[in-house]
């Protein structure tokens, strides 16, 4: 039998057991999206994995976990579930399969980076341009050819967008996401305000378990916030690059009070500060809650984010020194590293759990309010709609 098949056999024995017991309705969507069901799916697995926010709630109030017989773990079952959902989503099968685990992500990210660098290297116009420093607008393309750059970074960012909306669509497709999406700017807001805010990892009102199981915090939501902002900053910061250079003809290196540099040592200071938040969590996290796959895909994806955005904020120190050209390649090699990798690593969390979310939100506004609606969730989530 399959794994993935293994996997759906054990959640149906889990979320039978939960159907019957309901203690944890309140905590967050999964519950009350698992008591729609009777028997399930892989879709319905991946679906409620990918709603669920890990913030170990339910493990904590569980009278059924072990050493109870009845064995129940739902954050360990839906942290594998979501791990198979990330790799059965991401197309082509042989080039996922090749970065299946954290090792092969990892290794392909050292890979990739020797290749960009090595690239690199042929493209220079010469080796003396690598260390003849700044020499003011443009001397960063004297480093690296700007329509390498371009074309380098558009074939890859396109290619992860390609085969993310590609799994994006099959996924929303496998949950039971209506041809057409969800309807109606109400539910948008309230989709994108659930993902924006991680509104289920609030642990039912109680916080979130991760890392310390006795204390639950806020302190992984605001870390997420920091690098999830910060990381779209960084994006602005690119736009804005590209808006100056096309649109008023200015090439970079801008000025230190420029919207690029402004947006870009914002971003990327938020980035470096919560990946560092991230890692220290990971380290003090019990081990036994998550599928093993889950603790590597999560390592390898924000090491290669903080490498980004610690060689990228490295360049902007130090641009007016001798050490620019060689760290420009280092920053490139790295920004080259994490496209290749983004569809076929944790970045896919973004995309999935997104898709998950609004086809949740969606399916509460769908479903009738009975006489006396089962949980406060419901309830708030039917007043809203
Ligand atoms: C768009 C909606 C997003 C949602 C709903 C979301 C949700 C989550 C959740 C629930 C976790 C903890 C469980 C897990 O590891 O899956 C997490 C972890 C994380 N997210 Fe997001 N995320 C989103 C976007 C982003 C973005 C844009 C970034 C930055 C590029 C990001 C970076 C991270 C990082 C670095 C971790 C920690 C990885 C680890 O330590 O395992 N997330 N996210
Ligand atoms: S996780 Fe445990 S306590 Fe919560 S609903 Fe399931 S069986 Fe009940
Ligand atoms: S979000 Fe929290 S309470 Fe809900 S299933 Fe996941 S770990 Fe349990």
């Amino acid at each position: 039998m399959s794994e993935l098949q293994d996997l759906v056999d054990e959640a149906q024995r889990q979320f039978t057991i939960c159907n019957a017991c309901r203690y944890c309705e309140d905590y967050c969507a999964v519950f009350p999206a698992m008591e729609e069901r009777r028997l399930f799916t892989e879709g319905d697995l991946g679906y409620l994995a990918t709603v669920c926010h890990d913030c170990r709630a339910c493990y904590q109030a569980c009278m059924y976990a072990e050493p109870h017989e009845f064995a129940i773990n739902i954050p360990q079952l839906m942290s594998e579930g979501r791990v198979l959902t990330y790799e059965r989503y991401a197309e082509p099968r042989w080039l996922a399969r090749l970065f299946e685990r954290a090792r092969g992500t990892l290794v392909a990210a050292v890979v990739g980076a020797a290749l960009a660098v090595a690239l690199v290297f042929l493209l220079a116009t010469s080796a003396d341009s690598l260390l003849m420093g700044n020499e003011g607008p443009g001397s960063f393309y004297t480093v690296f050819p700007q329509a390498a750059m371009l074309a380098f970074g558009l074939l890859l960012a396109g290619w992860a967008i390609l085969v993310c909306v590609v799994g994006a669509l099959r996924f929303w497709r496998d949950i039971g996401g209506p041809t057409g999406g969800i309807r109606g700017p109400r539910l948008w807001r309230r989709a994108i305000g659930e993902a924006a805010t991680l509104r289920w990892m609030r642990g039912g009102g109680g916080e979130c378990h991760f890392p310390d199981a006795e204390e639950p915090s806020p302190l992984r939501r605001y870390t997420h916030a920091a690098v999830a902002a910060g990381f779209l900053l960084t994006f602005g910061a690119t736009v804005a690059a590209a808006i100056e250079e096309n649109i008023f003809g200015i090439l970079p290196p801008y000025p230190l009070l420029s919207v690029p540099v402004i947006l870009g040592t914002v971003g990327g200071v938020m980035v470096v500060l919560g990946c560092i938040g991230f890692l220290r969590m990971r380290r003090e996290a019990p081990a036994g809650l998550a599928a093993p796959q889950t603790a590597s895909l999560g390592l390898a994806f924000t090491w290669s984010l903080l490498v980004v955005a610690a060689t990228g904020l490295a360049l902007l120190a130090l641009r007016e020194t001798d050490l620019m050209g060689p760290l420009l390649l280092v920053h490139l090699a790295a920004v080259f590293a994490f496209f290749l990798t983004a569809p076929y690593g944790h970045l896919v969390h973004a995309v999935y759990r997104s898709v998950a979310i609004a086809r949740n939100v969606q399916e509460r506004a769908s479903s009738e309010p009975g006489p006396e609606p089962r949980s406060e969730v419901q309830e708030r989530d039917t007043a809203l709609v």
